[in-house]
């Protein structure tokens, strides 16, 4: 699968529109209503991700990248020699790349996402950077089982980065599931290096989730802009409103879509009935404390190898490595 530089073959499992219109339908029918929020990511939900990683509000992507700069090498380090890195949604790869420059010997990268133009962007941009490096793209939902593609060299061992704090749109029982299967993928001698946002004040997470310049809104709605143009639904766009709240009790930020009346809207055929205030949950965000982290991660199976955390504990980059 590797070519020229900058021409990388991308194995496609796409989720397909089937899918799609299953997995709303399934939603709307729920209650309480929900959105899976693995369908933000199309052409234009990736580009508005894009936008809310720059805002003043968001510091998740700043903090993260900035903790890449100031240790990348470590963690590279602590990675260790030939390794196989496989990348789940990491999207964009800025931080991705940030690890790789400094990888000794890397044998080949896996990124898997389900943002299919910002994967094929990033792959040919890292392709071009990184001439003879093995680059083998998934487009696919990383939370399926998914058989990933053979490198042509075999690696010393396999090191999976999951980076963005994306683990805290998962449950807590699906993010261990999830973490007892990635430490299966990461056989005995391998690895995670993994991004988790930290508990902090509600101000904060508030308002890094209602960004005063509406991006986020925007993000959010994209979700049933999407749903009118590719399953035909009719959302009449004026009549919903984004909102982003703190459970604290939950330790997750949700994000909900609200009905500003009473309405109906028709999805693939379907009838669903709202009333006015009645919400769609579009996204969970779990935020962890340190601890409760690496608990997490080590009744799935990982023994805490190392944590880089900025100065004011907005965020941690985890490595651990399986538990004899
Ligand atoms: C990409 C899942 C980390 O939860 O902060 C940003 C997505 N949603 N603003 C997050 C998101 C609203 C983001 N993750």
């Amino acid at each position: 699968m590797s070519g020229a530089p900058g021409m990388v073959a991308v194995l496609d499992l796409e989720p397909v529109n089937e899918d799609f219109l299953a997995e709303v339908l399934a939603g709307l029918a729920a209650s309480p209503r929900s959105l899976p929020c693995k369908f933000f990511y199309d052409e234009q939900g990736a580009e508005l991700f894009q936008k809310i990683c720059e805002l003043p509000e968001y510091y998740i992507t700043r903090t993260e990248t900035e903790l890449l700069r100031r240790h990348g090498r470590e963690m590279a380090e602590s990675i260790g020699a030939n390794a196989e890195l496989i990348g789940f949604g990491t999207g964009a790869g800025v931080k991705t790349r940030m690890l790789l420059e400094h990888l000794e010997n890397p044998i080949a990268y896996v990124p898997v996402d389900i943002s299919k133009q910002s994967l094929l962007d990033s792959a040919a941009e890292l392709s071009r950077a990184m001439p003879t490096l093995d680059i083998l793209p998934v487009c696919g939902d990383y939370l399926q089982p998914l058989q990933l593609p053979k490198s042509l060299r075999k690696p010393d061992h396999v090191a999976v980065y999951f980076p963005g704090s994306t683990i805290g749109n998962m449950e807590p029982e699906v993010a261990t599931d999830f973490l007892r299967r990635v430490c299966r993928l990461c056989g005995k001698s391998g690895g995670l290096i993994i991004g988790v946002d930290l508990q902090k004040d509600r101000a904060v997470l508030e308002a890094a989730y209602n960004d005063s310049a509406g991006v986020t809104a925007e993000f959010n709605l994209n979700l049933l802009v999407r749903a009118n143009r590719e399953l035909g639904a009719d959302f009449d766009l004026p009549l919903w409103r984004h909102q982003a709240i703190y459970n604290a009790r939950e330790g997750r930020i949700e994000m909900h879509l609200l009905s500003e009346t009473a309405q109906t809207v028709r999805v693939g055929g379907v009838d669903f009935h709202f009333l006015s205030g009645e919400k769609i949950i579009t996204e969970f965000s779990y935020k962890y404390s340190q601890a409760g982290f690496a608990a997490a991660a080590a009744s799935a199976g990982f023994r805490l190898a190392r944590v880089w955390t900025d100065p004011q504990q907005l965020f941690a980059v985890f490595h651990f490595t399986v538990a004899e």
